[in-house]
């Protein structure tokens, strides 16, 4: 490949002279337009811990840059915040910014003739919004994680986020005090970073190495750590690498990369939004890649990592025993992962891997034969209530099989006044409907009723199904991302009140014990909802997929 295969379109020749002025307003020389142009882009925000520090990793990677002889340039893409807007009207803006921040990249790098790029993530959409750009533009391209903030410590035990959301629903049932509810606030999140247990970033972070588009051991080092500008500084070096030997997204984003990752995703017990995820980078990237590939994986990878909200141990103790690749490399061992797909290093996954030592990590990771539980910790359902798909996140009990009565909301705020109310009790299916992509729009995540459901005690007594999402702190028995949603007239518009709904998660089936003569009844009865009236919302919902299909809008 050229070494500017655009920039020299963008910048070359007396035609391209006004150009140039631009760049040498903002400090270019001659040599300057010698060298590849490479788009640094931060996705980048002090509303929040998480993307608090990418701007300053930008100067980091321009470094790298400039080291391996490219010509820097900083672009920021935005960011939402997925904890400061859980539970209120803006939670409908996160997934759409995955939308917006993949588009804002496509926009940037190609209005500026950039060679190649480097995007730095943090909070849950910035990551999958960097990757999908990365499938759709196909360019030499690198993704970097900001990494995870460091977790609190309180009465000798670690806190997290998880556990400030939950204590909201212990304190109103009466079993936490109001000195230590305040005590976990100001200790659940002690430096900027993202949350800290397995919730989506931290998964998102993890996938992003196994499916070789960051590069290995990069997903786990703290965000205040130092290790962090040494990343983005390679990632300096790598991206003009890749440039050099004709790499690109596509190259690296093959069927067998994301089956890598939805195997990686399974044995972590990671966010089922992991799921939603890597169903649009596979469309970004044009490869087929569906909830059926997800489903045969999910039925033969145990999970082999004890991380919350699964188990005890955070991305920090994850680090400690060296990484994602350690994870990697054990599902390699036991012939789980594909060892050939190729990633931004330049060598395959299966090659990089034989220089890690995965031998002897104690409980944080253990090995495939025996693992911290002996099936994975998501399931792909379907039946006559999701006949497109829906994704079930097992609980901490592990239990598969749920059968209980409707108690139906069309709403997240009447489901959780419900729940604080003492209105849902033991043996419920709670259904919360009109919140998929569509319907909201934008399929907001359920964390605030979850986390009520848990924190009142009823985790493994009360089960959710919704055409909503899940924040990867969600447990419980939990269905999510029904499909079709109940905005698309999808058979959850059906459910009544008292409805006996049954979950079974080792068949893969959720069904709606309702006959066929009353449904076609209810059927009749029901019509779609409006569209909101105007700006991105109404944008979003007239083009947005299913969940089955990504929830993409490309
Ligand atoms: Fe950003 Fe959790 S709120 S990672």
């Amino acid at each position: 490949m050229p070494r500017r295969p655009r920039s020299s379109v963008w910048y070359d020749g007396v035609e391209n002279l006004p150009h140039r002025v631009y760049l040498r307003a903002i400090g270019f020389k001659d040599n300057d337009f010698k060298k590849p142009l490479v788009a640094v882009v931060p996705a980048w925000s002090e509303a929040g811990p998480c993307n608090f520090h990418t701007l300053q990793l930008s100067l980091k990677a321009k470094e790298g840059v400039r080291e391996a002889g490219g010509a820097p340039l900083t672009v920021p893409t935005i960011v939402v915040n997925d904890g400061i807007n859980m539970g209120t009207d803006g939670m409908r803006y996160s997934l759409i910014s995955r939308e917006l921040i993949a588009d804002t990249i496509e926009a940037q790098v190609n209005s500026h003739g950039f060679d190649a790029w480097i995007g730095i993530g943090g909070c849950d959409k910035t990551q999958p919004g960097i990757i999908m750009a990365m499938a759709r533009l196909d360019m030499p391209s690198i993704y970097i994680y900001g990494g995870t903030a460091e977790a609190g410590i309180l009465d000798g035990t670690t806190v997290t986020v998880q556990e400030a959301f939950e204590a909201v629903g212990a304190y109103i049932r009466g079993v936490l005090s109001e000195r230590k509810l305040r005590l976990i606030e100001a200790q659940a999140m002690p430096t900027y970073g993202t949350c800290q247990g397995l919730f989506t970033a931290n998964t998102m972070a993890i996938l992003a190495e196994a499916m070789g588009v960051s590069p290995l051991g990069s997903a786990t080092p703290p965000a205040t750590s130092a290790e962090r500008g040494r990343y983005v500084s390679l990632a300096g070096s790598l991206v003009l690498d890749m440039l050099e030997r004709g790499i690109t997204a596509r190259s690296i984003i093959t069927y067998e990369a994301l089956r890598n990752a939805a195997t990686t995703l399974m044995a972590i017990a990671g966010s089922t939004n992991g799921i939603l995820h890597l169903l649009a980078i596979a469309r970004e990237a044009g490869v087929k890649f569906t909830l059926d590939d997800i489903d045969e994986v999910s039925r033969r990878v145990p999970v082999i990592a004890a991380m919350k909200p699964g188990g005890p141990f955070t991305m920090q103790d994850l680090h400690k025993v060296g990484g994602a690749p350690v994870i990697l490399k054990k599902l390699l061992e036991a012939g789980l992962l594909d060892p050939d797909p190729i990633t931004v290093e330049g060598e395959s996954i299966g090659k990089l891997l034989s220089r890690y030592d995965a031998n002897g990590v104690g409980e944080v990771v253990r090995s495939v034969d025996n693992p911290f539980k002996p099936h994975a910790g998501i399931r792909i359902l379907r039946g006559n209530l999701a006949p497109k798909g829906a994704v079930m996140k097992i609980g901490a009990s592990g239990r598969l099989a749920f059968r209980g009565q409707a108690k139906v909301y069309d709403s997240e705020r009447s489901a959780f006044n419900a729940i604080k109310n003492g209105e849902v009790t033991p043996g419920s299916v709670v259904v919360i409907r009109y919140v998929g992509p569509k319907g909201a729009p934008g399929m907001p995540e359920m964390l605030k009723v979850t986390a009520a459901i848990v924190g009142a005690g009823m985790g493994d007594t009360v089960a959710m199904v919704t055409d909503g999402r899940f924040s990867g702190a969600t447990r419980g028995i939990m269905v999510g991302h029904v499909a079709p949603e109940a905005a698309v007239g999808g058979p959850i518009a059906l459910v009544e009140d008292g409805d006996e709904i049954e979950i079974d998660g080792a068949r893969g089936v959720i069904r709606l014990l309702v006959n066929e003569d009353e449904l076609d009844k209810r059927r009749g009865r029901w019509s779609p909802p409006p569209p909101p009236p105007q700006g991105l919302l109404r944008k979003y919902s007239m083009l947005v997929s299913q969940a089955s299909e990504g929830a993409t809008t490309s």
